[in-house]
């Protein structure tokens, strides 16, 4: 049996789904998956049996976006604090990854056919090494050309790089915490912090959180836009004070002619454009690296 079942929704489900559809949907959907110990425990079930269901919900919750038409879904399945738990729990967790996203993966050919894509991030307590090289190599890299470093680079250099932010936050079972959890991609996100603990998690739960998030769509929407334009803005700032600062050490009076002006304003920023691809290239290259290693050790 598939993991993320082919099942279609019922009558009623499939009414309600397209009565959401008529209004803004999210693209992007995260999950702060929580609450399996104490479903465990309201249900009087083995922990393991709780963290089971809990992966299940997830092959169920990914068949619900999938027809909603959500493309793309992040999910917090382990946290680095999650290593503190006992070591039994922990085993048991890691194998229920294994296991089941084995089995997702093995599905990503099918499920391509859907435009859905696969990516399984881990190995966390390794990125803060990553981290601090990369911030390494930022500074030299940049060292001579400080209005290379903007907000956007930063985006660029983050394992999310190649996914927009996430329109819909979703945390279950009544925590209202992050945990660490994409941070800096949510700041424009809608958060919604549900009650149910996440293995009793319903197809209604998730309808609940797309209309909080169309009713906030139009307020997150103009907030994002307004940030993006001040971005643009102070990038367009710093590219001038930078062109004014070169046309005086040129001994040409601080506005220059205005051609001069516009034919150095294309140079520095084709200029830094090439800059960042090359480190950005480099950075690739290193996680390549750094992932092929890690395929190794752990083969
Ligand atoms: C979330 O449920 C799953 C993981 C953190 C792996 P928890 O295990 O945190 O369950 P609660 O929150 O203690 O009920
Ligand atoms: C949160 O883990 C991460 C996941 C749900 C995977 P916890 O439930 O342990 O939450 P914190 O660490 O107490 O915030
Ligand atoms: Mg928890």
């Amino acid at each position: 049996m598939s993991w993320i079942r082919e099942g279609e929704l019922t009558i009623i489900e499939r009414f309600c789904a397209n009565i959401i559809k008529a209004g803004p949907m999210p693209k992007h959907v995260a999950f702060i998956m929580d609450g399996n110990r104490r479903y465990a425990q309201k249900c009087h079930v083995e922990r393991q049996e709780g963290h089971s269901q809990g992966f299940d919900k997830l092959a169920q919750t990914l068949r619900w976006c999938l027809n909603l038409g959500i493309r793309e879904v992040t999910v917090y399945a382990f946290s680095i604090e999650n290593f503190k738990r006992s070591k039994e729990e922990v085993d048991g967790l890691m194998d229920l990854a294994r296991q089941k996203f084995s089995r997702l993966l093995e599905e990503q050919e099918r499920l391509k056919k859907h435009g859905v894509c696969i990516r399984v991030l881990g190995d966390l307590p390794l990125l803060p090494l990553d981290i601090q090289e990369l911030i390494a190599r930022a500074v030299l890299a940049t060292r001579n050309y400080n209005n290379d470093v903007s907000e956007s680079l930063l985006d660029k250099c983050l394992y999310t790089n190649n996914s927009p932010d996430p329109d819909l936050l979703i945390r279950t079972s009544g925590e209202v915490r992050l945990s660490d959890f994409l941070l800096w991609q949510t700041s424009h996100s809608c958060l919604v912090f549900q009650s149910v603990l996440w293995p009793e998690y319903s197809f209604w739960n998730l309808c609940e959180a797309i209309l909080q998030f169309q009713m906030n769509y139009s307020t997150l929407q103009k907030a994002r836009d307004s940030y993006m334009e001040e971005r643009r803005r102070q990038q367009m700032e710093r590219d001038q004070a930078y062109v004014t600062k070169k046309l005086q050490q040129e001994g040409f009076a601080s506005h220059g002619d205005s051609r001069r002006r516009r034919t150095l304003l294309q140079k520095c920023t084709a200029m830094r454009e090439e800059r960042i691809q090359g480190f950005l290239q480099a950075l690739e290259h290193k996680r390549a690296d750094f992932f092929e290693r890690l395929c190794t050790v752990s083969a």
